[in-house]
């Protein structure tokens, strides 16, 4: 149940009921200190404004009139007229059962929307990068969460498979191919493919020319042209499918919708865009100058949607996918997770797709953008040498970190086992480091801190877990069969039974902002509340109550629960041990 939703209705019908105008505003928030309960009702000095009457008057009204007695055992009026609400642990006792085993832990779900969801989209002539690491992560945590609750998610893997650096690549291609090497050891490390390539095409008399020609018929749609690139295109696609199988993604090769698929779309976007006038010709190029962005001269931005050789750009199909996404998907949200960098692209695209009827208006245009990794040196993260880290190697460099961590610390466990738990724990805290921090911030990648079992990380969070569940193990109990009345009576008690009930409100922040951040939080200051609650509570201790130790078992598992299907929803494996 979302608490916040449940106050929030009550006190509309508590203003209601005293005759407050309709506009009255109605702002709940969480309370910032235990001592002021758990929310506080913050609309008694507005109202008092409207009715000219004292705030904490209209605040002992509103007191008089809300409905609070199964949810809250008390409300004080604070300050100027802040009413505190502090739930009932009866009230709190109910939401717990629903916690403990329910893989969906007793949520409602939304009302379903579509949403399209655009992420990864490595560019395929390179090998994927850690700007695209950060979409993958965050995009699929967004996506595994809208899923959740109940959304209709389409994915859109929008790959660079197309432009004109293709021409290089496929004369060098055909070479290899010539040469009797086969496409998959050719094109086995794609950087390297892609210098050797560049090197041609700067320095080799004649190929250059060839490059040239290979982009003429690639557009053209040259049989054999297209025989070459698809082969290309499936070692590259083959690259990203590792990437995302190492990362527990859930990006597969049905998601794939490059920018090559546009192509039969293009010319008509430039030829709506000319007959209503919003496209017009600029020295060749068909340029669109959008009044609402003006420069400090009064200049209008200039967007270009297809040049003068009659070449189109990633803006034009960007306004082809706006339209396919919007129209044929029927999208009610769409969400495109790049780095910030591209920030004014997408809002150039938006005004310009709007305006030309590309989407329809009640189809949201979301650009999710995110801030760079950095190295150590707080400069863009890149190899010693200077060049760009391979995504691979970075995932195989974070497992092989963590087995040395675990074999440290756990010695019970066989080769195997120590296998896999450094696989959870080193892909995990990869995508932890990303996904915790605020997604528009730039952050400092650093192995020491990510790895570390102390702080906001996901060993910490996947080590707390097992502790939980060790718990039961001891207690040699199923947790899932547990059925005990709860009762909360300590303040560590009320304190973690209150974080659990708002797991709701963290996961709806995620869906509605895309910002996985505030899930990890919510995690974190669960597991620390659990900590706390167990030190302060003991639940296996000789001689205990019976009763007790049940309702402190159902706690713990709600916790256990709770910290496995949040985790999942980060995309991040728990371990039964460790
Ligand atoms: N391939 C692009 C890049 O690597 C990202 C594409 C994002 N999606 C889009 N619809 N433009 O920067």
């Amino acid at each position: 149940m979302n608490i916040q939703e449940l106050l929030l209705a009550r006190f509309k019908t508590a203003l209601a009921a005293i005759d407050a105008p309709e506009n009255a505003p109605a702002p709940l928030t969480r309370s910032t200190r235990p001592e002021f309960g758990e929310y506080q009702f913050n609309g008694a000095m507005a109202l008092a404004k409207m009715l000219k009457q004292k705030p904490r008057d209209i605040a002992e009204k509103i007191v008089a009139a809300v409905e609070l007695d199964d949810v809250a055992d008390k409300l004080e009026i604070a300050g100027p007229g802040f009413i505190n609400i502090h739930l009932s642990n009866g009230f709190l006792a109910k939401q717990i059962p629903a916690m403990v085993s329910d893989a969906h832990l007793g949520m409602e779900k939304e009302a379903q929307q579509t949403v399209v969801v655009d992420y990864s989209s490595p560019n395929l002539a390179k090998e994927m990068h850690v700007g695209h690491l950060r979409s993958t992560i965050i995009g699929d945590a967004v996506v595994r969460v809208l899923e959740f609750l109940g959304h209709k998610v389409i994915r859109q893997n929008h790959m660079g498979d197309w432009g004109t650096q293709f021409g290089m690549l496929l004369a060098h291609l055909s070479d290899k191919l010539a040469a009797q090497e086969v496409a998959e050891t050719a094109l086995e490390d794609l950087e390297h493919f892609y210098r050797e390539a560049k090197v041609r095409f700067d320095e080799e008399d004649g190929f250059a020319d060839r490059a040239r020609e290979y982009v003429v018929k690639l557009q053209s749609g040259e049989e054999q042209c297209m025989t070459l690139w698809q082969q290309f295109i499936d070692v590259s696609i083959a690259h990203s499918e590792e990437v995302y199988n190492k990362l527990n993604v859930t990006l597969k090769r049905e998601h794939v919708m490059g920018e090559s698929a546009y192509n039969p779309e293009l010319a008509g976007v430039i030829t709506s865009l000319k007959e209503q006038g919003i496209a017009v010709e600029d020295q060749g190029a068909q340029v669109v100058f959008i009044d609402e962005m003006k420069d400090k001269e009064g200049k209008p931005a200039a967007y270009i949607v297809q040049k003068s050789g009659g070449g189109y750009l990633y803006a034009t199909t960007d306004l082809a996918a706006m339209k396919y996404r919007s129209f044929d998907l029927q999208a009610d949200r769409n969400l495109i997770f790049t780095d910030a960098r591209q920030a004014l692209h997408f809002k150039q695209t938006e005004i310009v797709g709007r305006k030309a009827g590309f989407s329809r208006p009640e189809t949201t245009y979301e650009h999710c953008p995110f801030g760079m990794m950095l190295g150590s040196d707080g400069k863009p993260f890149k190899t010693r040498t200077g060049g760009t880290i391979k995504l691979a190697d970075l995932l195989d460099e974070a497992v092989e970190r963590a087995e040395k961590l675990i074999a440290e610390r756990s010695t019970d466990l066989s080769e195997e086992e120590r296998k896999q738990v450094a696989r959870i724990v080193g892909i995990g805290a990869v995508k932890y480091a990303d996904l915790s921090k605020n997604r528009t911030t730039d952050y400092v990648f650093n192995w020491d801190t990510m790895l570390s079992f102390e702080g906001n990380t996901a060993p910490y969070l996947q080590y707390a877990y097992t502790r939980v569940v060790s718990i039961f193990r001891k207690a040699g109990v199923d947790a899932a069969s547990l059925n005990a009345e709860i009762s909360l009576q300590e303040a560590q008690e009320h304190a973690l039974a209150v974080k659990l009930t708002q797991l709701v409100e963290a996961i709806n922040t995620v869906s509605a902002e895309a910002t996985p951040h505030v899930l990890c939080t919510y995690l974190y200051e669960l597991a620390s509340l659990f900590m706390s609650f167990y030190e302060a509570c003991p639940i296996l201790k000789p001689g205990i109550d019976e009763s007790l130790k049940q309702s402190r078992l159902m706690l713990a598992a709600a916790t256990a629960n709770t910290l496995k299907v949040g985790l999942g929803l980060l995309g991040i494996e728990t371990l039964e041990k460790m």
